[in-house]
C-alpha cells in the first residue's frame, strides 16, 4: 500500500512530472487555494497540490546586467508559505534558543527567521534566490523588529556553507533535501534540521510530528534531525 506521502506526490513531484500534470495540478493548486480551509483529508491534496505547484518553478529569476534584463539561475522550487502555526511548530521542535544562528533555505517571505529571532531571541539568515522574496523578506524583518539579529541574503542555497548555523530551517522538495545532503554533512555536531513536509531519503529522522493548522485546516508533517546524520 502506498504511505500518505507517496500517494500524495504522485504523479508528478520532482523529476518525473509530466506536462499534463501541471495543467491538472495548477487547477488543483488554485482549486485547494493551495487550501486555506478544509478538513484533515485535504492534507494530502494540499501536499499533492503544492508538489505540483513546486513544480512549476521553471520561471527563471531575472537580473540585470546594464539594461538587458538576463535570465539568472533558476528557482529549484516555487513561493509557498509555511503556515505560522507550522514555523512555531518547527521552531519548538528544534528547540531553537537564543545562543543558535537559523538559517531558513528559500526563506519565502522571511517569515521562519523573523519569527525564531522575535519568538527565540536568536540569530537568523534567510536565503533566497528569487529578488522578489528577498524584498519581502526584508520587510518582514522590518515589521517583526528583529533586524538586528535577522539578515536576508540573495543567494543560491545549493552554493551555501552551512557550517555556521546550528539550526536550518527547510521547506523545499524531498529531491532537493536529498540534494542538500553533503552541505548539511558540514553542519557542527548537534545542530538541528527540520522539514516542512518533506522527508531526507536515506537519512533517519529523530522525530516526525503531525498537526493540523489552525490558519489552514489541513494536515502537516515536520521531520527533525540532529547532526551527525544517520543513515537509513
Ligand atoms: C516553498 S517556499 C518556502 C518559503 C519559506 N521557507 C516558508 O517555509 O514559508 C521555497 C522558497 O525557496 C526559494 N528557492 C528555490 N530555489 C532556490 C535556490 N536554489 N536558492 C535559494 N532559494 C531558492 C523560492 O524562491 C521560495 O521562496
Amino acid at each position: 500500500m502506498m504511505s500518505k506521502y507517496e500517494s500524495a506526490v504522485r504523479p508528478g513531484c520532482g523529476d518525473d512530472i509530466r506536462p499534463k500534470d501541471l495543467d491538472a495540478a495548477s487547477h488543483t493548486a488554485r482549486a485547494c487555494g493551495i487550501a486555506r480551509n478544509g478538513s484533515t483529508s485535504r492534507g494530502r491534496i494540499r501536499l499533492g497540490a503544492m508538489c505540483a505547484a513546486l513544480a512549476f518553478a521553471a520561471a527563471p529569476v531575472l537580473s540585470f546586467e546594464g539594461d538587458t534584463p538576463k535570465p539568472a539561475r533558476t528557482a529549484d522550487v516555487v513561493y509557498v508559505a509555511t503556515p505560522h502555526d507550522v514555523v512555531d511548530r518547527m521552531l519548538s521542535l528544534a528547540k531553537v534558543n537564543s545562543n543558535d544562528l537559523v538559517y531558513d533555505l528559500g526563506c519565502g517571505d522571511g517569515r521562519v527567521v523573523a519569527t525564531a529571532a522575535r519568538a527565540h531571541g536568536c540569530r537568523g539568515v534567510g536565503f533566497d534566490i528569487n529578488p522578489e522574496r528577498v524584498t519581502e523578506s526584508r520587510q518582514t524583518v522590518q515589521k517583526y523588529n528583529v533586524a538586528d539579529r535577522v539578515a536576508i541574503q540573495q543567494q543560491d542555497i545549493f552554493e551555501l556553507d552551512l557550517s555556521p548555523a546550528s539550526v536550518i530551517t527547510l521547506y523545499l522538495l524531498p529531491r532537493l533535501n536529498v540534494r542538500l545532503i553533503p552541505q548539511l554533512e558540514q553542519l557542527k555536531p548537534g545542530s538541528r534540521i527540520v522539514s516542512h513536509d518533506f522527508d531526507m531519503k536515506g537519512v533517519e529522522p529523530d522525530r516526525v510530528v503531525e498537526m493540523v493548522s489552525k490558519e489552514d485546516g489541513v494536515e502537516h508533517t515536520i521531520y527533525l534531525w540532529t547532526t551527525p546524520l544517520k543513515q537509513q
